[in-house]
């Protein structure tokens, strides 16, 4: 396979909305690239999680900021995931109910001004950042930047299969509406709201492989010479 060698501390945005793929997309290019790679969902996750946790009114937007912000000095987030107070945690922020919490609390711009920094920070070495506004907010002078999309319905299959997976019984329809309801969330918000930067290449994953996506990402960064080849093996 081949493999690439990137431009030193090249900065890789992928924005999108739920189900596009982004994840799945960047953890590939990152394994392609040797390069790190950063899920920004889980901060809103996390603080989701953390404020149903402690029962804190998710309509009481200064009372969320407040304790986010007591509660930042004990979060670690890197390549290898998100730790609060020192635990490693995963499997508790990927479900729906949290997801919820999460695009509520994301709609807040006191608790996105204060993961900003974090992720600034955590990004200058270089890497490759996912969510809804590293193109536009987050690294604006990213030198690529990606906007993954697909059909609503095909979003909701994608998820549906993965939460069928992972064991839960869920209901196709109930994810479409789900989904339906978190777009229009994230991209009606005032701050930071989800769409394309102007400088973003948009690619529409609805009848594509993933391989496909990752490989056109490829292309288009060699053509700019953001990466080159670094050797070619078979196998
Ligand atoms: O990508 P995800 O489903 O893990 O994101 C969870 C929520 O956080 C989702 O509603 C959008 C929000 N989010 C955001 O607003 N900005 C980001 N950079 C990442 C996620």
């Amino acid at each position: 396979m081949v493999r690439w060698v990137p431009k030193k501390g090249l900065q890789i945005a992928i924005d999108g909305p739920s189900g596009s793929g982004k994840g799945t997309v960047a953890r590939l290019l990152a394994e392609r690239l040797g390069m790190p790679v950063l899920d920004t969902g889980l901060l809103y996750r996390l603080v989701g999680w953390l404020m149903k946790r402690e029962g804190v009114d998710l309509e009481d937007e200064q009372a969320v900021t407040n304790r986010a912000g007591e509660l930042l000095d004990e979060i670690e987030w890197d390549a290898q995931g998100i730790r609060f107070r020192g635990e490693l945690l995963d499997g508790c922020l990927r479900d729906e109910e949290v997801g919820r919490a999460a695009s509520r609390v994301a709609a807040m711009e006191g608790v996105r001004k204060m993961l900003l920094g974090l992720q600034q920070q955590v990004a200058q070495q270089g890497c490759i950042m996912d969510g809804r506004d590293i193109g536009t907010v987050v690294l604006p002078h990213a030198q690529a930047k990606f906007f993954l999309t697909a059909s609503q319905r095909e979003r909701a299959r994608r998820r549906w299969s993965q939460l069928q997976r992972s064991g839960e019984d869920v209901d196709l329809d109930q994810i479409h509406a789900d989904i339906k309801m978190r777009d229009q969330r994230d991209a009606a918000r005032k701050y930071a709201p989800l769409k394309p930067a102007d400088d973003a290449i948009t690619i529409d994953s609805t009848t594509m492989r993933v391989d496909q996506v990752v490989d056109r990402m490829l292309a288009i960064m060699e053509r700019r010479g953001l990466i080159e080849k670094a050797s070619s093996t078979t196998g």
